[in-house]
């Protein structure tokens, strides 16, 4: 039975103030929650201190980890603007997303940087959310899975199977990122099957679904055989919202595959 997971992606928002009310406020919620998800909570680096804090309370502890947006692959070193597995770990960290399309899209990140950024997270005991996904242009034209299968490989090619079945891995459609339009729940776990036959390795591996996740359709998601789960962007902000999705995917029933 593969672990099912919401990972709340704050992406460049909250300060450490903003933070401290967001925890303040998800601490009642957190009994509403059935226990069969694991919450991630990924705040930017600034706020990662303010957030351990927070979950160092016993009943947080034992529901929310604490995730990075990002890890370089190095453990220390002239890297500007960059932050270490190690100096993540310090902070209570435990997952870490890799390769999101904003880092592949704005900041030029490719599979090459990811591939290292990956291997390096499990090096230094953190989880990476490997985060792939193709652009409206590469869906239009039928390269979906060419194109996903593709970001998959580079990661994998350098892991060995006990590595690989430690990974979480995200699949978010770029264009449904931040745009309100979802992709269709079975198209999603279509891709999803695809990502998982890539290796025998990725059986219990939980895969994610990324794109526009909200109280209303995480549900929808949580239902297909596939899908273990939301990277949740936008609508992860509010407490009582993330809560709501992260009830929804521990409370829907598989349909069978
Ligand atoms: P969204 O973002 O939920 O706001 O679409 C998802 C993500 O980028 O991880």
């Amino acid at each position: 039975m593969r672990r099912r997971i919401a990972v709340g992606n704050w992406k460049m928002f909250k300060t450490n103030a903003d933070t401290a009310a967001f925890f303040d406020a998800l601490a009642p919620l957190l009994d509403g929650i059935p226990p069969a998800v694991e919450l991630v909570v990924c705040p930017p680096f600034t706020a990662l201190g303010t957030a351990g804090v927070a979950l160092r309370e016993p009943r947080m502890q034992r529901r929310v980890s604490l995730g990075a947006q990002n890890v370089h692959w190095a453990r220390e070193g002239a890297f500007t603007g960059e932050i270490s597995g190690p100096m993540l770990g310090e902070l209570g960290v435990r997952y870490a997303i890799v390769g999101h399309s904003e880092r592949r899209e704005y900041f030029g990140e490719t599979d090459e940087d990811v591939r290292r950024r990956t291997a390096a997270a499990l090096e230094f005991g953190i989880t990476p959310i490997v985060a792939v996904g193709e652009t409206l242009a590469i869906r239009r034209a039928g390269g979906t899975r060419d194109h996903v299968v593709a970001q998959i490989a580079a990661v994998l090619s350098v892991l060995d199977d006990e590595r690989i079945a430690r990974l979480v891995i995200a699949y978010e459609p770029c264009w449904a990122i931040g745009t309100g339009e979802n992709c269709a729940p079975g198209d999603a776990n279509d891709v999803m099957q695809t990502i998982r036959s890539c290796s025998p390795a990725l059986q219990n591996v939980p895969i994610l679904y990324g794109g526009s996740v909200k109280p209303e359709n995480a549900g929808l998601y949580a239902m297909q055989p596939d899908i273990d789960g939301a990277l949740i962007g936008g609508a992860s902000l509010d407490p009582a919202s993330y809560a709501a999705i992260a009830a929804a995917l521990a409370s829907a029933q598989r349909e069978p595959a």
